[in-house]
């Protein structure tokens, strides 16, 4: 019988699909492309993978503005090609999810074309529409990308909701009409082979209902507004009837409404991105806050033991900027400080999620110009803050550290040219240092970010406790350590990682009667002493517990 719970000892890795590879010599990453590297994806020890969402879409938030839900974006293939690549990737025994925007539709999907041509088709009130003027706004509510998340149009004369761009109108969940299209999409997915769904922003479904005025006009017009469940539940019969494996996109959730949507029995997801553990670099702090990282990590390992759940364990995605540059130091520790994010997060209780190239520690992009930025949001922030006054070069040096972009440079394959991406100027540049950061160099050097991220996942994969096993944190008290335990009926593993430039040392574990068996140092480190270097993670097996 299969395993209803494989996701539990599977990882997954994140395909941006723009970015990935490129087959046709356009310049553009494309689902044939990708079907050419998964033999690469089987060494690295991957189970699923997630695509980004490749729907045909207007382009303006990089394909989650969705003009059709049931095809292909011309720029990445046909649905045949789609077809082709489920069968590949299966016949690699690595299962395939799907990432489906359902919170809003691009300003150019037929429905929104005709709820502006027609106020009285049915598809008007598949939208969220409020009287406005010209000049009048229904209420303070902003977009998540700036400005009024309300945009008049005169020929219906009233005001659309959008929670992100102005060409992403908000779909209108309360109308049941539109939870039935959604689950009619699934279905047909489902109906492709599909194994899973990444559902984007699950925790914006749901607005306020009084359409007044909120304190904080970027959140709290959905953020905690009770209700979300009955759209889910409307989704739950396909997703169960198809045993699809179900994620969410969950940014701002809370403990007690992430614990009953992960209830294995009443719940509505297996897993679910939650974003607690990287909103701190948007604060610009000068050094990485491991006390708060370590509190905050650890809320969300006890809270969902408690109820459980299950967690996603991920530090990169299409929407953060690289985790070496902005956890770790790109400058100085590089490679170390790469390898001991991966051997921190990965190891820790849940199922661990890479994204293209942060196997390979691939840093910022390095951008300093605006005209190098494609993402919207980016270029919007950038127009923002220099129509407020503020200096060029202090909103670039904001973009450099935080835009989106940062991840979404070409995936480095060899030292040539475009980085082996394609033969064609790609649509944005690589970041730097590919020469030496691609996958053909690392993958033949035993001292490797990629070496490592394999030896890694090997580890974890074959150690019952470091995937199932209770994590518990060693509370250092300090601010550059981070170290925990995983324990499985008395088989117990000691993760000990300096997440700072300076030496560490600490008394708060006993390594004396512990076995060295896994670090990212290249000389082997002394098992019992209690030095940590800076960026230094070490894998202990405890002989027995004190
Ligand atoms: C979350 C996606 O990951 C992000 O890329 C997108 O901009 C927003 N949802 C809006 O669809």
């Amino acid at each position: 019988m299969a395993d209803a719970q494989w996701w539990q000892h599977a990882v997954g890795y994140e395909i941006y699909p723009q970015s990935f590879f490129d087959s046709n010599h356009d310049g553009v990453g494309d689902l044939p492309g990708i079907q050419t590297k998964i033999s690469y994806l089987t060494s690295l020890g991957v189970d699923f993978v997630w695509l980004s969402a490749f729907y045909p879409s207007g382009q303006v938030d990089s394909g989650y503005d969705v003009t059709d839900y049931r095809g292909i974006d011309p720029q990445y293939g046909t649905l045949a090609d789609f077809t082709a690549l489920v069968t590949a990737f299966h016949a690699a025994n690595i299962k395939v999810v799907i990432d489906l925007a359902l919170n809003h539709t691009s300003s150019q999907h037929p429905w929104f074309q005709a709820a502006v041509q027609d106020p009285a088709s049915p598809y008007h009130d598949y939208y969220v529409w409020r009287p406005a003027t010209a000049t009048t706004v229904p209420n303070n509510w902003e977009s998540i990308f700036g400005g009024s998340a309300w945009t008049y149009v005169p020929a219906v004369d009233a005001a659309y909701l959008h929670t992100f761009a102005e060409d992403q109108p908000d779909l209108n969940w309360e109308n049941s009409a539109v939870r039935r299209e959604m689950a009619a999409t699934i279905q047909w997915w489902a109906d492709r082979g599909i194994d899973g769904v990444r559902l984007d922003g699950v925790t914006h479904l749901k607005k306020r209902q009084d359409f007044a005025n909120v304190g904080h006009p970027r959140m709290d017009y959905y953020q905690d507004v009770a209700g979300t469940d009955v759209f889910l539940a409307a989704l739950k019969p396909v997703l169960t009837r198809n045993q699809l494996f179900v994620i969410g996109e969950a940014g701002g959730i809370d403990m007690p409404t992430a614990q009953r949507w992960l209830d294995p029995q009443q719940g509505f997801f297996d897993l679910l991105l939650e974003f607690d553990h990287v909103h701190f670099w948007e604060k610009a702090e000068p050094k990485l806050p491991v006390a708060a990282l370590r509190a905050t990590l650890s809320k969300w390992q006890f809270g969902l033991e408690k109820s459980g759940g299950w967690n996603a364990l991920f530090i990169e995605n299409h929407d953060l900027p690289r985790a070496v540059s902005y956890y770790g130091n790109a400058t100085d520790y590089r490679r170390r400080s790469a390898k001991a994010l991966a051997l921190w997060y990965l190891l820790m209780k849940g199922t661990p999620f890479i994204y293209q190239g942060q196997e390979l520690g691939l840093p910022n992009a390095g951008f300093t110009q605006i005209s190098q930025y494609r993402d919207l949001d980016s270029r919007l922030y950038y127009q923002q803050q220099r129509a407020a006054g503020v200096p060029a070069k202090q909103v670039l040096a904001q973009l450099a550290m935080g835009s989106r972009d940062n991840a979404r440079t070409p995936m480095p394959w060899t030292h040539q040219q475009y980085g082996g991406f394609s033969d064609h100027e790609p649509w944005i540049q690589l970041a730097p240092g590919t020469d030496q950061i691609n996958v053909e160099r690392e993958s033949h050097d035993p001292h490797s970010v990629l070496t490592f991220y394999q030896q890694l996942i090997r580890l974890k994969k074959s150690v019952p406790a470091l995937e199932q096993g209770r994590y518990e944190l060693i509370d250092t008290r300090d601010d550059q350590l981070y170290v925990y335990r995983r324990t499985l009926n008395g088989d117990n593993w000691l993760v000990v990682v300096n997440m700072s430039n300076q030496v560490a040392t600490t008394q708060e574990f006993d390594l004396t009667t512990s076995e060295l068996i896994f670090t990212n140092t290249e000389v082997d480190a002394d098992s019992d002493d209690l030095e940590i270097h800076p960026w230094e993670a070490r894998l202990y097996h405890l002989r027995k517990l004190e």
